[in-house]
């Protein structure tokens, strides 16, 4: 067995539930070296990955409004993170599939390390919310959620550097930006369980964006392109709203995020 087919078979399972219990093997068996990195020859990687019939995909406008007093509101806000954790499963796990082939051999094994890291960090993440939902009583899939994050991996399919720029520096950044509050608003409703599950997600997103950024610069370095130059590239013309304020400058300097890299292109 390969990572590869692993990851292909991620993308291939509806199943959320199912989706996130492979990624966390495909982690342990990697870290356990029973896993060679690609086949002999390699099948082509399908635009979008396989899902369930519920959630319900709604337009991000029509999504329901979170309101954190309730226990409703509280399983909406985690709702909409699990589904955002699931569609980074996919990004992962896409991230080996569809650009590791083409990454130069000597770099491979750390390339397939660091996102398998990641995927099963994500299905990690997407496990935590989900039994949390269940405590809640409303499961994964009990409501809707919105498409726009693959959207943005299938606008970034063609170049390697459009996907490191926006999934992970402009989209898992973001991530970074917006936690901490969610965090306290958690607390101060009383809900610390919660709370702590979003804790545990944001310290190890700080690794997911230093892990994009890393890899940006290192392929930006091979192509002879100026990192700072490409990230501005790629943000007007794959993600033309530009970032939203306020940053979090804290976190994404320590994710190796300079404030030179993204503070300029704001929309
Ligand atoms: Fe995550
Ligand atoms: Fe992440």
């Amino acid at each position: 067995m390969t990572l590869f087919d692993q990851a292909l078979e991620i993308l291939q399972t509806p199943g959320a539930t199912d989706k996130a219990q492979l990624g966390l093997k495909a982690y342990s068996d990697w870290q356990n070296k029973i896993l060679s990195s690609f086949p002999e020859i390699i099948p082509s990687v399908p635009m979008r990955p396989a899902r369930a019939d519920k959630p319900v995909l709604l337009p991000p406008g029509q999504m329901p409004k979170r309101r954190l007093g309730s226990v409703e509101g509280r399983a909406t806000l985690l709702h909409a993170i699990a589904h955002i954790e699931l569609n980074a499963i996919d990004l992962a796990f896409d991230m080996i599939c569809r650009f590791g082939p083409d990454i130069p051999a000597e770099d491979q094994p750390q390339f397939l390390s660091d996102w398998v890291r990641v995927g099963g960090e994500e299905a990690k993440h997407f496990t935590l919310l989900s039994d949390r939902l269940i405590e809640l009583g409303m499961p994964y899939g009990s409501l809707p959620a919105h498409d726009g994050l693959w959207e943005a991996a299938e606008k970034t399919a063609d170049h390697v550097l459009a996907r490191l720029a926006i999934a992970p520096l402009v989209l898992e950044a973001r991530g970074l930006d917006v936690t901490p509050q969610m965090i306290q608003k958690l607390t101060s409703v009383g809900d610390q369980t919660s709370a702590a599950l979003l804790q545990i997600i944001y310290d190890e997103e700080i690794g997911h964006v230093g892990i994009g950024a890393t890899w940006f610069r290192h392929i930006c370095a091979t192509m002879g392109r100026d990192s700072d130059a490409t990230f501005a590239h790629f943000v007007s013309e794959r993600f033309p709203g530009g970032l939203k304020k306020p940053f979090n400058h804290d976190a994404r300097q320590a994710a190796g995020l300079e404030r030179h890299f993204y503070e300029t292109l704001t929309s």
